[in-house]
């Protein structure tokens, strides 16, 4: 293990334990006052992982990988008990056990899946075992577009119905994601044969233009909700949360376009 395994492991754990700790204080927010268990579970789940995310940047480059395999296991376990979590409260919605609470099932949905792909990860890099180029770029892509268009439905969705340019905008962007989503699941269908770099590096530019005006557009809508100059039942940190996790994506899409290039001569027909 080298120390290229340190630097991955520590950006991986830096950027989703802060994600995984907002969660929980999301799902916080949308349960009713009387929903006392629940409001506690959420709260010991937020200082887990605010305890990770503190850890996490206090250990360097220079840190033991052994020491960063162990911290890797820790977090995964982490990841999968918020996971479990998730996926209870998104039970007693859909039974209607919880009537009034706040969260919409798709979005607790979508924030396991986020802690799913977390947990995977850690899984990869202790077992050292990366998916080949090709097909990291269409499962990352299959995964980010799909949560890239929920963003867009949960932005449109929490806007007040009032702000009717605003939520036309969002909606945009949610018929415009559903499609690249579409899109990369046909080339998923077509592996390996759609594994060609031609196909590849166009369909990462195609998706890096949608996720730049989404970024951009976030952005936006972070800076108006702080500023309080738009009605909205969007908390602040969930307008930046989104923001963040679209800058996280276009920093994959640069890093595979990069690897692609450089990549290239071998990797006219992958398997
Ligand atoms: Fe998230
Ligand atoms: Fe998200």
């Amino acid at each position: 293990m080298s120390d290229g395994f340190v630097i991955r492991s520590l950006e991986e754990i830096r950027f989703w334990s802060r994600i995984m700790k907002e969660h929980s204080l999301f799902l916080r927010l949308g349960f009713r006052c009387e929903d006392t268990a629940l409001i506690n579970e959420a709260n010991q789940f937020y200082s887990l992982f605010e305890n990770i995310e503190s850890r996490a940047n206090a250990f360097t480059a220079g840190t033991d990988p052994n020491v960063i395999r162990r911290f890797n296991e820790e977090v995964h376990a982490a990841a999968a008990h918020i996971w479990v979590f998730k996926r209870k409260v998104l039970g007693l919605i859909l039974t209607c056990k919880l009537p009034g609470a706040n969260n919409f099932p798709l979005l607790v949905d979508h924030v396991s899946r986020e802690a799913n792909y977390f947990r995977n990860r850690l899984a990869e890099l202790n077992l050292g075992r990366l998916e080949p180029l090709p097909d990291a770029i269409i499962d990352e892509n299959v995964f980010f577009l799909r949560i890239m268009a929920d963003h867009a439905k949960f932005i449109s969705h929490l806007l007040d119905p009032s702000e009717r340019k605003l939520v036309e905008q969002a909606n945009e962007f949610s018929r415009d994601f559903d499609q690249l989503l579409y899109q990369a699941k046909d080339l998923d269908s077509m592996r390996p044969q759609s594994q060609t770099v031609p196909l590849l590096d166009q369909f990462l530019d195609q998706n890096k233009v949608s996720v730049k005006s989404l970024r951009d557009f976030k952005k936006t809508a972070r800076d108006l909700i702080e500023a309080c100059r738009i009605k909205s039942i969007i908390h602040p940190l969930l307008a930046d949360h989104v923001f963040r996790e679209a800058e996280h994506f276009l920093v994959i899409i640069n890093m595979f376009e990069n690897s692609l290039t450089a990549a290239s001569p071998q990797m006219k027909m992958p398997h």
